[in-house]
């Protein structure tokens, strides 16, 4: 099926997040927002028509949908990333953010010491920041790359830090963990006692060169971690909020289902179905996708490259660009962009000390996204 990432969908008024309080944010109305963590295309034809399948039912009563959308989970895992999981390792969630957040409360005390990574996704602090502590174990910058600190993080784990939330790939920085780093941070795990929840919702979008490592295909990690996923930024399904926790060792489990039965967040109809319909009919043109995506991430590259001031990488998973300011000398970045009519995200929040950077969304039709780094390049080169 050849798909048309091309065509410009219309998202002012459709209560797009990415779309509103422009004015407020970006001090503009008319910003093109490569801001918001989704993406502006289409949603593939056999998940619209297993959603309107299931909207010609008529009634929305309670249903037994979760039981065949964890096997979906299942088959795509046993297909695109060689791992076996069994359907009642899986535990079906309203999003990402609450599951690891539940897996902090409980699998954690108050007080106790959460580890996280940054630069991160800003949610990762605010669960852990509620009642517990949460100790930062900065990615290092080598070169171009962001790798991870093992000795400060060991340091974290002799002080007492027992649970740590690790983004796999990561966002903002777009690592793709290669498996010896995920076995050396899995040798430190089994050493200490430390569970690992991993938030893997961007790891179906790793780029063509390659490999998303599950957590859970690391050897001897099953014992110490939980896998959290969606079908929901790969398939563009974000606000269906449906997720999933992958959990194969038992006793893990039932803590975690004996805790998420008290919260009582009943799955949604239409986010199971897009979820089954997506995982079982959606691989191929999930590929067609990919190879767009990394077309628009390559294009990008060179052409903010070529802005004095301004330094990316080609990501190695995520539609998303870590982008170093620090060359544009000024406090705000950010603000200078939307100045030049273009709205990213700042980069403070993925970590009070990354306001020298911002993140680009790049899942837009690429006559938005010429438009958007044609708008960059002529403003900031005039600001100059
Ligand atoms: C790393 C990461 N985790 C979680 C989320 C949000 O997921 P959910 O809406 O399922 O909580 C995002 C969204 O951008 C993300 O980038």
């Amino acid at each position: 099926m050849a798909l048309d990432f091309d065509r410009v969908i219309e998202r002012r008024g459709t209560d797009a997040a990415k779309f509103a309080g422009l004015a407020q944010e970006y001090g503009r109305e008319d910003v093109i927002p490569l801001s918001v963590a989704d993406m502006d295309f289409a949603v593939f034809p056999p998940i619209l028509e297993a959603m309107q399948a299931r909207l010609s039912q008529e009634i929305f009563g309670y249903h037994t949908l979760e039981e065949p959308a964890k096997e979906a989970v299942c088959r795509w895992y046993a297909a695109r990333h060689a791992l076996k999981v069994a359907p009642e390792a899986v535990a079906m969630l309203t999003n990402v953010v609450s599951g690891f957040n539940l897996g902090v409360q409980v699998f954690s005390q108050p007080g106790d010491q959460i580890v996280v990574q940054p630069p991160v996704y800003g949610p990762f602090y605010l669960g852990p920041q509620h009642d517990r502590r949460v100790v930062h174990n900065p990615l290092k910058k080598v070169g171009d790359s962001w790798k991870m600190d093992f000795i400060d993080l060991e340091r974290h784990f002799k002080a007492g830090a027992r649970v740590m939330i690790l983004c796999n790939p990561h966002n903002p920085v777009g690592r793709s963990w290669r498996p010896e780093e995920l076995g050396q941070l899995a040798k430190l795990c089994q050493q200490y006692g430390v569970l690992v929840l991993s938030d893997e919702i961007h790891g179906d979008l790793t780029m063509p060169d390659y490999r998303h490592t599950p957590i859970l295909s690391v050897p001897g990690m099953e014992q110490h971690a939980i896998l959290f996923s969606s079908a929901s930024k790969t398939f563009n399904l974000a606000g269906l909020s449906t997720a999933f926790a992958v959990i194969p060792d038992e006793g893990l489990r039932k803590r975690f289902t004996d805790a998420l039965r008290v919260v009582h967040a009943g799955s949604n109809i239409f986010g199971l179905v897009a979820l089954q319909a997506a995982f079982d009919r959606c691989g191929p043109l999930l590929d067609e996708l990919l190879q767009y995506l990394h077309e628009n991430l390559h294009r990008t590259c060179v052409r903010i490259n070529a802005i004095s001031g301004l330094h990316t990488r080609m990501p190695e998973a995520t539609y998303l660009l870590f982008i170093d300011c620090a060359g544009l000398g000024v406090q705000d970045p950010h603000r200078l962009i939307a100045q030049a009519g273009v709205g990213l995200n700042k980069g403070s929040f993925f970590g009070e000390d990354y306001s020298q950077y911002v993140r680009m969304n790049v899942a837009s039709p690429r006559p938005v996204l010429m438009e958007a780094l044609d708008r960059l390049s002529a403003g900031l080169v005039r600001n100059r």
